[in-house]
């Protein structure tokens, strides 16, 4: 976002005053001393244009929008955000990175930002009145407090859509890892227990063909891992709080209440997001209706699963396996999934390709354009 050219102005005037080197120049080279003024003129407004010096460097920067970036993006958004703006970084892993975000945002005009900071009602309420927009590098938004948001006329901009494939491959990976034990079976491999294992041993898993999938949640990620299951031979059941159309639902079965789903769900997925309403969904009651042996995959967010009653659960093989991406209180997850073999545990990378974290960072900065130009921004949060 650069404001206007901020290039100290040059007057042809100043420099055809009196020069008395110019002069002697002219007298010697028998140049017309008007024609050494126009050359002289004209390098120096050239290489002001291409200042290279610090203290030029700071001028033309502060022709820019102020931005705090915390963390570091793929190198095509490094390079627009070098570009564009005026950068202040903050680290996305230091202890008191709140504080520095807050502190950081003093005079600033956006906040680029990622899950990895909470902004509670207290951060709207300190928040520097310089600061126009707020972009998150995520589809959730359960790190912001939007009605603090909207207290201080915020907009917040999230990043949907343009992740929904990687997530869906993601949830499709931890339905196959858990269905197939596969961290168990990479360490047969990567400890050699593999070759002492007696030659009739087999790491048998459980088929996906045939079995039923509910989906908890079902909105575009949802809707993609269904896609995906139908290519594996399952059969997709759903809860949502509305019912899809029938062009998007196909042969999904709605079921008008989770409970309805949790009893058919052999395999459950879920693809809602943390609210209020769904924190802690999966607990022990909940768990107890799924079918014995049902398979447990969760992409979505730690603060769906209640984590003593899932781990109970999978001790006992109530719970056969599970494939988890998140976890609440990430990255200290609790230790009990750790100790067990049948989970299959990966750190929340369900969005972490090259490509879509690419799109991810276009969009956040597209939002962020936007609402620093007065116009219309492509998904801002309704507050
Ligand atoms: C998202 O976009 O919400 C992903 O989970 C990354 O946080």
């Amino acid at each position: 976002m650069v404001r206007g050219c901020l290039l100290p102005r040059v007057s042809s005037a100043r420099v055809y005053a009196c020069n008395p080197r110019l002069a002697i120049r002219s007298l010697i080279s028998g140049v017309p001393y008007r024609y050494l003024c126009r050359h002289l003129f004209a390098n120096r407004v050239k290489s002001l244009g291409a200042a290279k010096s610090p203290a030029r460097e700071g001028r033309r920067n502060l022709s820019k929008a102020i931005l705090v970036v915390l963390g570091q993006f793929t190198e095509d958004v490094e390079g627009r955000i070098a570009r564009d703006f005026t950068v202040r970084r903050v680290s996305s892993d230091a202890p008191t990175r709140y504080e520095d975000v807050l502190r950081a945002a003093e005079g600033a005009d956006a906040l680029f930002i990622s899950p990895v900071v909470k902004l509670d009602a207290e951060f709207f309420r300190r928040v520097a009145a310089s600061v126009k927009v707020i972009a998150t590098f995520s589809v959730g938004y359960d790190h912001i407090d939007l009605r603090a948001a909207a207290a201080r006329n915020m907009p917040i901009a999230n990043t949907p859509g343009v992740l929904t494939d990687a997530t869906a491959d993601l949830a499709m990976l931890l339905l196959l890892g858990a269905a197939r034990r596969a961290y168990e079976a990479e360490q047969l491999v990567r400890t050699g227990a593999w070759a002492k294992m007696s030659s009739g041993a087999r790491l048998l898993g459980w088929d996906c063909a045939g079995k039923v999938l509910g989906i908890f949640g079902m909105g575009r990620i949802g809707q993609a891992v269904a896609r995906r299951a139908r290519a594996l031979g399952m059969k997709i059941h759903y809860y949502n709080r509305n019912p899809l159309t029938q062009e998007l639902a196909g042969d999904a079965v709605f079921h008008r209440s989770a409970q309805g789903l949790l009893r058919v769900s052999q395999f459950l997925s879920l693809h809602a997001p943390h609210t209020p309403e769904t924190h802690h969904f999966l607990n022990a009651q909940n768990i107890a209706l799924l079918p014995a042996g049902a398979i447990v995959i969760n992409s979505a967010r730690g603060g769906l699963v209640e984590d003593e009653a899932l781990i109970a659960a999978l001790k006992t093989g109530r719970v056969a396996a599970a494939g988890l991406d998140v976890f609440e209180g990430e990255p200290n997850i609790n230790p009990g999934y750790i100790r067990l073999q049948n989970t299959f545990l990966l750190p929340h990378i369900g969005s972490a390709t090259l490509e879509t974290n690419t799109a991810m960072g276009m969009l956040a900065l597209d939002n962020i354009d936007a609402v620093l130009a007065g116009k219309p921004a492509p998904s801002l949060l309704k507050l």
